[in-house]
């Protein structure tokens, strides 16, 4: 049986007798099977598994989905007892930032002002600060993050390394729908139709990846050939295609064919979607 509890000290509490090792899957709820995934991985190696479910406003940028975010805590608890959580962690704001005193994580920039970080300012500061929160509550020996959100598994490396946090991060491969959209929350906005469209997305990080592999192009011109197959697609528009070097997501070089990622964010009627793939 999944225990739901909704304070710090509870949760301490519980954590201060539980059996080691003690695994941990931060969350916003609204799980999905790349949840589901992390839990399967994180199962297999922890004694005990908490999973935080906390929509977390610091990272919301103005105009963002905060308020809309898809939020069910009920779906949630079921997903978690089928699994076999033991404890689902369900804090309110106050209880994770306590009369707004927040310790606000500063991350280097070259980690938050690519990609993602360039549009959604402060993004992966809230995300670094929650966690950081999060992280010092727990005190778990593994935390489990999906590779969709690949920046933030970054930051969240960071973050462990320089903050001084024993955790071991555990990444998971991204899951994806039949159609290879990458699985996420915000596909719960998409219609069939859109999810369709979508579903280009990965077509086209795909079709970078074999453009280098197979030698006929070097990732800069992989990138703008799959720029110019996603641009005749109708109504998705790309924020960024890039290749990054997988060591620290610096830049790439033309001569390189492995060892490196194209990720991309794409909208598609005001949602925004992200992806990557490994070359
Ligand atoms: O990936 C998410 O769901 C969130 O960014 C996280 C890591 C739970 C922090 O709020």
């Amino acid at each position: 049986m999944t225990v739901l509890i909704k304070t710090v000290n509870e949760l301490k509490s519980k954590l201060s007798e539980c059996n080691k090792p003690l695994g941990f899957i931060p969350t916003m709820g609204s799980l999905h099977d790349g949840h589901i995934s992390l839990i399967k991985v994180a199962k297999d190696e922890c004694k005990t598994l908490v999973l935080s479910n906390f929509v977390n406003k610091l990272q919301f940028g103005q105009g963002e989905d905060f308020e809309k975010y898809p939020r069910d805590i009920e779906s949630d608890l079921k997903i978690c007892e089928d699994n076999k959580v033991d404890i689902m962690f369900v804090p309110s704001h106050e209880e994770i930032y306590p009369n707004e005193e927040i310790e606000i994580v500063t991350l280097p920039v070259e980690l938050t002002d690519i990609l993602c970080g360039k549009t959604r300012k402060n993004h992966f500061q809230g995300v670094a600060t929650v966690l950081h929160r999060l992280f010092n509550i727990v005190n778990a020996d593994f935390v489990y993050f999906g590779e969709k959100d690949l920046q933030q598994l970054y930051v969240v490396r960071w973050l462990v390394a320089n903050k001084s946090f024993s955790a071991t991060v555990r990444s998971c491969p991204i899951i994806r729908e039949s159609n290879g959209l990458a699985c996420s929350t915000r596909n719960k906005y998409l219609t069939k139709d859109e999810k369709d469209t979508a579903a280009n997305i990965y077509k086209a990080l795909k079709l970078a990846k074999g453009n280098v592999r197979s030698g006929i192009f070097t990732p800069g011109k992989a990138t703008l050939e799959s720029l110019v197959f996603l641009s005749k697609i109708p109504k998705l528009k790309v924020e960024y295609f890039e290749a990054k070097s997988k060591n620290d997501l610096s830049p790439v070089s033309e001569k390189k064919v492995s060892g490196f990622y194209f990720l991309t964010a794409v909208h598609l009627s005001g949602i925004r979607l992200i992806d990557n793939i490994e070359v």
